[in-house]
């Protein structure tokens, strides 16, 4: 079984907050491929410190998580929810984040909880 440590504690806190069993498979399986679009990014850029990235750079860093959204739906269109996490892991409630700088309630909850454990 393959598991990572965003994966666990993304299921911790689900249940913490009341989140039902069937909604903890989804939110389990966001924080294990919330990153599976980095394959996609140059190695290059990918082990620079990100704040020595150009803007240019930087966007095609922050693009992997359409890639990451696109390989999910592209693998089984049922996971949309799935891909949605993880096109919103990088968001955050300030609209600070990307791709979409979405605030709050435009950010799906499992996006939410895989933000939070991600940022730690
Ligand atoms: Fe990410």
């Amino acid at each position: 079984m393959i598991s990572n440590i965003v994966q666990q504690f993304s299921i911790v806190l689900a249940i913490g907050i009341g989140y039902s069993y069937d909604r903890l498979t989804e939110i389990g399986a966001a924080g294990l491929l919330r990153d599976v679009g980095i394959g996609k990014i140059p190695a290059d850029l990918f082990h620079k410190n990100i704040e020595s990235l150009s803007r240019s750079e930087q966007k095609i860093v922050e693009a992997h998580s359409e890639f990451g959204y696109r390989a999910i739906l592209e693998s089984d269109h049922s996971l949309e929810n799935l891909a949605i996490c993880t096109l919103q892991h990088h968001e955050r409630m300030d609209g600070t984040g990307y791709l979409n700088q979405l605030h709050e309630k435009q950010i799906e909850p499992c996006a939410r909880i895989i933000a939070i454990i991600n940022t730690y």
